[in-house]
């Protein structure tokens, strides 16, 4: 299952995800240390920020908690499609998503 990336110089990069992993692991695991995903995973840093820039077909995100949300809203990059990487379980339905580091806040 395919995660592509794009990392604040623009580039793309794809690597194989590990399926039940969220895709801050799967991000991080690659070794794109950009994303720097500072609280691990537990909803308080929001440096794990990304836009969702493609998603497959009759794929669909879980919605955002209101602590995600809140999280979001004090970054001074916010858009439509931002997500906090580590709320989004990576499965076989995501195969193909396209993501891209938000710049650092
Ligand atoms: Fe800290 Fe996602 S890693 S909020």
């Amino acid at each position: 299952a395919t995660i592509s990336v794009r990392t604040r110089d623009g580039g793309l990069h794809s690597f194989d995800g590990r399926i039940g992993a969220s895709l801050m692991e799967n991000i991080r695991n690659a070794g794109f240390d950009e994303l720097l995903a500072m609280c691990g995973g537990c909803l308080s840093c929001a440096t794990c920020h990304v836009y969702v820039e493609q998603l497959p077909t009759s794929a669909s995100l879980p919605v955002p908690s209101i602590d995600e949300t809140e999280l979001l809203e004090g970054s001074d990059y916010r858009q439509e499609r931002s997500r906090l990487s580590c709320q989004i379980p990576f499965d076989e339905t995501l195969s193909g998503i396209v993501i891209g580091i938000a710049p650092e806040d």
